[in-house]
């Protein structure tokens, strides 16, 4: 209890100090680096391009260049980049953005068939016909500091998904990213039909992202195991977080602010506002499974368990922010030039 009073007042301590005289970088930086299942796994820690060399590319056949093959190699990227194909990284990879300058758009990345990928510090925006990041067949990828846009003006189905994680990818963390303007986020696993392929895998972890402005998939997951915890979210419209196909969940310390009609549903519905042009009334798949953590702070919106599971504490340390400290250490944490 003592540790617990201690810890709290120390990290409001350093977030008044930040908000009155340290940048926000230090304090992000200084206290956190790589937690959750990227990190804790029976791989070992996702490391990326650590011990090889560094080399920093400005145009787009330099970064296809640099990130092919499986040699450990640290790629910054230098300015705005517009891709004419997909990025297709090869492993052991860090692909991490100078400051916060660095700027992917045209087309998307694929970590595809790899393991030990490392993508920081890259704004990516206004991907068309594919995701933004589409982790497929792959493990071992943090996903760190990197800020998504593009509108959701179009409707659900104009822009693809801002990261999605298919074919049994497995121990990923999602962190300090911040989503916005954008209508479906981030799905895992994309198909009823690869069930028996995907199983058991998708051990992700999503911590301290800010989600602004969205539409659904704040994640949506089948069939693995999702650790959902300290996110923001403002104004994420529709259904935030969703646990279906015999999904496991475990969900704790999020912030929900402004206007969100569904925080969390275990449901097998998927909503006519997530895929329309299935069927007007939705898609059916069995329910998933989510359990409760430390207190979540919903806001106004309705949350709808139908099912508790057995992922009910992680495998794992990580720092757990206080609920009522969450909303201002994430404005100040999530996103690029963080780093
Ligand atoms: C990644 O690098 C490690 C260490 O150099 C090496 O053992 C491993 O084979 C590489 N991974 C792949 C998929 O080549
Ligand atoms: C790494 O890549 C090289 C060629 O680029 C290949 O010969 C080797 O088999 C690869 N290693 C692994 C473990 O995939
Ligand atoms: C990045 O590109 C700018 C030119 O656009 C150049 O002045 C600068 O030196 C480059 N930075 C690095 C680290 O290469
Ligand atoms: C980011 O890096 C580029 C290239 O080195 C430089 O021109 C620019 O001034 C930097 N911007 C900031 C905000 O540091
Ligand atoms: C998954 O990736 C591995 C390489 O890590 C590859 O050997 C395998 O063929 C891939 N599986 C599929 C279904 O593409
Ligand atoms: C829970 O979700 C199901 C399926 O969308 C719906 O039929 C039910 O009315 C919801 N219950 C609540 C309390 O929102
Ligand atoms: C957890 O629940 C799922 C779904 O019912 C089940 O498939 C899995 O075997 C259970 N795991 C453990 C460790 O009990």
């Amino acid at each position: 209890m003592k540790f617990f009073i201690a810890n709290i007042a120390s990290v409001l301590f350093a977030v008044a100090v930040l908000a009155s005289t340290i940048p926000g970088k230090h304090f992000v930086a200084e206290s956190w680096g790589l937690e959750g299942f990227a990190r804790d796994n029976p791989l070992g820690s996702t490391t990326g391009g650590n011990g090889g060399l560094t080399i920093v590319v400005a145009d787009a056949s330099g970064l296809q260049a640099a990130v092919k093959g499986n040699e450990s190699k640290v790629v910054l990227v230098n300015g705005t980049i517009t891709l004419s194909s997909r990025l297709r990284v090869g492993s052991n990879k860090s692909v991490i953005g100078i400051n916060d300058t660095a700027h992917i758009t045209g087309k998307g990345i694929d970590v595809a068939d790899v393991t030990n990928v490392i993508l920081q510090n890259l704004k990516i925006s206004f991907v068309l016909d594919n995701d933004c990041i589409t982790v497929r067949n792959s493990t071992r990828v943090w996903i760190d500091h990197n800020e998504f846009q593009s509108d959701i003006e179009h409707g659900p189905d104009f822009y693809d998904g801002q990261v999605d994680i298919v074919r049994a990818s497995d121990w990923i963390t999602v962190s300090w990213n911040y989503f916005h303007d954008h209508w479906k986020s981030s799905l895992v696993g994309n198909d009823d039909k690869f069930r028996d392929i995907d199983f058991g895998h998708f051990h992700i972890t999503y911590h301290h992202n800010y989600w602004r402005n969205e539409g659904t998939r704040g994640p949506a997951g089948r069939f693995g195991h999702q650790h959902v915890y300290n996110n923001l979210y403002v104004d994420f419209h529709y259904q935030a977080i969703h646990s279906r196909s015999d999904n496991q969940m475990l969900v704790e310390g999020n912030v929900f602010r402004g206007a969100t009609r569904e925080a969390l549903s275990t449901y097998g519905l998927v909503i006519p506002d997530d895929s329309p042009n299935t069927c007007v009334c939705g898609d059916q798949e069995l329910d998933g499974y989510a359990n409760l953590g430390a207190e979540n702070d919903w806001g106004s919106a309705t949350i709808n368990i139908s099912q508790t599971g057995n992922f009910s504490s992680a495998p794992y340390e990580y720092k757990l922010t206080p609920l009522a400290l969450v909303q201002n250490v994430i404005e100040l944490g999530a996103g690029v030039g963080k780093i």
